[in-house]
């Protein structure tokens, strides 16, 4: 029946040709799973949908997209989707559609398996992007083996080609600080009794400004020329403190808390790291220019505190590379630095002489993931070196810890991190740790009772193409992670790789469009996530510096009560998520993970909530009036509306 419709819309046209779906450059196909096969299944068999057997189409698993550059002149699609029977009988579901410039022309309603292959025609005359999708029903992408099979395109002008989606130029919604003085950042700050006390105030606005703060307990004081918080605090308290900010324009003021206790990081570490800048090629040099760069950026301004060394500091054993080669450990066993730090301690006193904080990385195995010295059997003396040479940040991170716990039980996934939060503990200084272990045992449950302060729950998001699929894994992985945030003890989906991100040794865009940047930030700051930027901070255009600054936004990452979002609404390809605030309104982020524009709705029901209630615009940071029982944004291709929902004033 297929082939009699194709004859007859083929021999219909002037000079039509075709060209199978398994001719085109399915390189450019994404799959969820896998990669897609021409004339193959995913798993590489033959083609078989219901029984039916087919030679030619494409084997691929959702979510997949395909982008097809027409010119107008094609005329028709032709072929049939379903689920592959390599799933024999599981609990598969996928929908198929085909759009055409950005309009929907065919859906296959969802297809389970062993449900016969749907047929289609469509007719594509005028249309110029083609693209074929098959996406996983709203029911997550397991087991969803989608064949499109026999596939063809009848044109009469250019060869149908792969293309890649559609570019974007970046647009700023961020609007400029004002040039009065605002104060940014976190309202609450912790640290343990008898640690150096550090914080700079964060302020946007025009320069000199002055500070001054009341409430200020004994122990502290504040330099009003930079803002600078120092001191100890001797003794477990807490403190309700005023700051003020002053410039020729105006003056802000802020509450702040202080919090001495045992617990540090009560909001989210926001800093920056070198992994996915520099990998293992870092250098003293590198880290000083990160840290001015923080300043020089303003990102100093906006709450962001620590520069953070990854991998590569420490001596590589056996390396014959002089940088990195040399004695892991001094006579007294103590751990060092390899030649492209020299000076450790010159190196974290000039961090703090910006007001920043600095952190350093090690492995609980013998060495770490790119092969440099750890901490197995070092780890106090490790600890105290760190302290010693004024680190205030530890990521402690799996990798080769691997062979000495092949197949861990639960207690043997703690007992490292137990080992170095005693070590760390006992150290003369506040130094924030973070678990790098890949989410293993569900590290969520008990991150905290190791006492870590955030633990990355996946791997690496990696530096891919397909950037954004990672970022939608990692990011909507939380569902049900939320209960594990708290203050001091937060889930970790990983870095921020926006800007221009190393590819070894190559520093790149990153692969996501404008749209996908705002979807990751909101994401993370609705998640609580730290806020580690790691892409290259010396060279930050504007859009990038905007993603990274918005202040209404890292609010909600910020908020003193360290929820993070779930989701509210998981709808078909559009999801709302929302996090509780700590003045009792919701950031609210709709997303569309869909090719098409779409319009995303929550209601108040959703939320939890009743009765009018002003919605605001985060990123635009605009009010967009009252609503009295729902909101809906029309969120773009791969984009977010970021909103906050806040209770109606009296
Ligand atoms: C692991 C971590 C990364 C990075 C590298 C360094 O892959 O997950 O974040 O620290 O090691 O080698």
């Amino acid at each position: 029946m297929l082939r009699v419709l194709l004859t007859v819309l083929v021999s219909s046209a002037a000079f039509a040709e075709t060209i199978g779906l398994d001719e085109l450059d399915l390189a450019r196909m994404t799959a969820g799973w896998g990669q897609p096969r021409a004339n193959r299944s995913v798993q590489d068999q033959l083609i078989r949908i219901a029984g039916q057997g087919y030679d030619r189409g494409a084997g691929t698993h959702a979510h997949s997209v395909l982008y097809v550059a027409l010119d107008g002149a094609a005329t028709a699609i032709t072929g049939a989707a379903g689920i592959d029977d390599e799933v024999d009988g599981a609990l598969a579901s996928v929908r198929f559609r085909v759009l055409g410039d950005g309009k929907v022309l065919w859906d296959s309603g969802v297809r389970k398996a062993n449900d016969p292959a749907v047929p289609f025609e469509i007719d594509l005359r005028g249309v110029r992007t083609l693209v074929l999708i098959a996406d996983p029903a709203g029911d997550g992408v397991s087991f969803d083996h989608a064949d499109w099979a026999d596939v063809r395109i009848a044109y009469e002008g250019a060869r149908p080609e792969a293309t890649d989606p559609p570019r974007e130029a970046p647009y700023i919604l961020t609007p400029p600080a004002p040039r009065e003085p605002r104060i940014n950042g976190p309202r609450v700050f912790g640290v343990r009794p008898g640690s150096p006390f550090l914080f700079t105030i964060p302020a946007t606005g025009d320069r000199p400004m002055t500070f001054a703060a009341e409430g200020l307990p004994d122990g502290l004081t504040l330099e009003a020329a930079t803002g600078r918080i120092t001191g100890t605090l001797p003794a477990p308290s807490e403190h309700r403190v005023t700051l003020h900010a002053k410039n020729a324009l105006g003056e802000a003021t802020r509450d702040f808390r202080i919090v001495a206790g045992d617990t540090i990081a009560l909001t989210p570490p926001m800093g920056w790291n070198s992994w996915y800048c520099y990998f293992d090629s870092v250098t003293d040099e590198m880290m000083r220019a990160a840290a001015d760069a923080m300043v020089a950026s303003g990102m100093i301004n906006h709450g962001y505190a620590y520069v953070n060394i990854d991998d590569g500091w420490s001596v590589r054993p056996g390396a014959r590379r002089k940088s990195v080669s040399g004695e892991e450990r001094d006579a007294a066993g103590k751990i060092n630095a390899n030649n492209k730090f020299p000076d450790m301690r010159a190196l974290t006193d000039y961090i703090h002489s910006l007001g920043l904080k600095a952190g350093i990385y090690t492995s609980p195995g013998p060495t770490t993931c790119a092969g440099y010295a750890g901490a197995y059997q070092h780890e106090e003396r490790d600890a105290a070196r760190f302290a010693e040479w004024g680190f205030d940040f530890l990521k402690y991170d799996w990798c080769s810890y691997g062979a000495i716990a092949p197949d861990p039980t639960p207690e043997e996934l703690k007992a490292p991190y137990l080992t170095m939060r005693r070590a760390l503990d006992a150290q003369p200084r506040d130094i924030v740790y973070n678990l790098c272990q890949y989410g293993m045992g569900n590290v969520w449950e008990w991150g905290a009772d190791v006492g870590g302060n955030c633990w990355r729950t996946t791997g690496d998001l990696g530096i891919a193409t397909d950037l954004f699929s990672n970022i939608v894994n990692y990011g909507f992985f939380h569902h049900d992670k939320a209960w594990w945030n708290r203050p001091g003890h937060y889930n970790d989906p990983d870095y921020l790789l926006i800007g221009h991100i190393g590819w070894r040794g190559e520093l790149r865009p990153t692969p996501l469009t404008p749209n996908e940047q705002y979807f990751y930030i909101s994401l993370w700051a609705l998640l609580a996530a730290p806020f580690i930027f790691s892409g290259d901070i010396s060279r930050l255009d504007d859009f990038t510096l905007s993603l990274l600054t918005n202040d209404e936004v890292l609010e909600v990452d910020q908020d003193p009560l360290c929820r993070a979002a779930a989701p509210a609404m998981r709808g078909d390809l559009v999801e709302a998520w929302a996090k509780d605030m700590e003045d009792g309104s919701k950031a609210v982020g709709l997303f569309n993970l869909d090719e098409i524009e779409r319009e995303v709705r929550v209601t108040w029901a959703d939320l939890g909530v009743t009765g009018s209630r002003r919605v605001r615009d985060l990123w635009r940071q605009r009010d967009l009036g009252s609503f009295d029982r729902d909101f809906t944004g029309r969120v773009p291709r791969h984009g977010v509306v970021l909103v906050r929902v806040f209770p109606e004033e009296k």
